[in-house]
């Protein structure tokens, strides 16, 4: 029922219009079904699409997948990945083909983005305290028996305001929900200490429309994170998950939830999450990182744990925005038609990669390149040299930070190696 769900919502994306709602797309293409588009096979560079433009790697992003999957198999990982990230129900779809347990989400409307796919498991790492959001959400419950939605709580107000909406809507399931820890002191959402935690519990477990079934957190939020901190915050969190079970907290579950993990930490929270003695009931160790999907050139390429654990894995930077040079003033400036509104900018610059002639169509790496700034719909580029670049050069970035390169684009080409356009990723923020 929810896999028919998920393949008609795929049926219909490809189904959908090319039009002006999507950047890049051939103009030559328009009203073809993006599904017809695809099955042209079209060549990125020389086919019809206009710059700027922005391309996924097919190939990165299947090893991605991939490398993610058996790292949490290996591990004893059950994994949610972050669908923040991409918002991408065609992702989402590989990644529970993938044996993913479900997909995390950050706010109702994600959750609502992914029902509407069929997705029947939910992580929301968030308390709900907004009364609408929360009517949906019994509907949604009621009208389901097989969805799951599992969220965090992390006030005593945060359990009332749940509580009274969930009554007055005349919810007929409790509601699934971890309380979250506070990544320590000064971090983000999450109680701060074990006493609160213990305190949440007996206010859940004096409601009826709430049933706390484990404990979560996010250590991507460990302030000055080392190895050793991260390690230490996530202990805490093993230390509590066992305390509540021996509380009888956990009481008639099938199992228990322990949740934190992004794309920085993984490798420590497997081996944290291993030491995890038994609990009353088998315990799900759910991890949600999302950034992995698409990795980046940046901030990811940093943070990885993979750095730490080359013989664990490996995850490559699959986009590359393409921008042509439209503006060459001086011998020292030269300007690309993408900015703000096509690239990330939060956490690094773009970065020159390649430069492929506007003449012929030869590649070569964009020595002598750097990005200098960003204006809404320009890119700054310094050159070292006269002859580095001419106008109508394209030039391949490499971009730092997947979530703010996802939300900028609403359906992004899958392109081969080769420049052939094999798909396309429609993507709802
Ligand atoms: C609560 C929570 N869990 C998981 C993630 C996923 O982490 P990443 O983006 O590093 O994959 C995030 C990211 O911000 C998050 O806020």
């Amino acid at each position: 029922m929810a896999g028919e769900r998920l393949a008609k919502g795929l049926k219909e994306l490809a189904d959908e219009r090319v039009d002006h709602r999507f950047k890049a797309l051939p103009p030559d293409a328009e009203g073809l079904t993006v599904g017809e588009l695809a099955a042209q096979r079209r060549n990125l560079f020389r086919d019809g699409f206009t710059t700027p433009v922005l391309a996924l790697s097919a190939e990165s992003v299947e090893h991605n997948l991939a490398v993610m999957e058996a790292y949490a198999d290996r591990h004893g990982l059950a994994f949610a990945p972050h669908g923040k990230t991409c918002m991408a129900p065609q992702l989402f779809a590989r990644q529970l083909a993938r044996g993913a347990w479900g997909i995390t989400a950050a706010v109702p409307h994600q959750a609502r983005v992914y029902r509407a796919y069929g997705i029947q498991r939910i992580f929301l790492a968030n308390e709900i305290v907004d009364a609408a959001a929360l009517r949906w959400l019994a509907r949604e419950l009621d009208t389901d028996p097989d969805f799951r939605l599992i969220c965090y709580v992390d006030s005593l107000r945060g359990i009332e305001l749940m509580d009274t909406t969930l009554r007055e809507a005349g919810a007929t399931r409790p509601v699934d929900v971890v309380i979250e820890l506070g990544a320590g002191e000064g971090a983000r959402t999450g109680v701060r200490t074990e006493a609160e935690c213990r305190e949440l519990a007996d206010a859940i477990a004096g409601v009826d429309t709430l049933r706390l079934v484990g404990i979560a957190g996010y250590e991507g939020e460990v302030p000055d994170a080392t190895p050793k901190r991260v390690a230490a915050w996530l202990r805490r969190l093993v230390a509590l998950t066992v305390e509540l079970d021996k509380a009888g907290r956990f009481a008639d579950l099938d199992r228990i939830v322990i949740s934190a993990g992004g794309s920085a930490w993984f490798d420590t929270v497997a081996e944290v999450f291993a030491e995890l003695p038994e609990l009353s009931a088998p315990a799900l160790k759910l991890l949600r990182s999302g950034a992995y999907v698409s990795h980046d050139d940046g901030q990811y390429r940093r943070v990885t744990p993979f750095n730490r654990i080359p013989e664990e894995g490996d995850l490559q930077a699959a986009f590359r925005l393409w921008a042509q040079v439209v503006s060459r003033p001086t011998p020292q400036q030269a300007f690309l038609n993408a900015g703000k509104r096509d690239a990330p900018h939060d956490l690094d610059l773009p970065r020159a990669d390649v430069v492929r002639s506007g003449r012929d169509g030869t590649l070569r790496p964009a020595a002598g390149v750097s990005v200098t700034g960003l204006s809404d719909q320009h890119i700054w580029l310094a050159t070292e040299s006269a002859t580095a670049l001419e106008v109508g050069d394209w030039v391949g970035l490499g971009l730092s930070h997947p979530c703010t390169t996802f939300d900028k684009w609403q359906l992004i080409p899958l392109v081969e190696a080769d420049g052939t356009v094999v798909d396309f990723v429609r993507t709802f923020f």
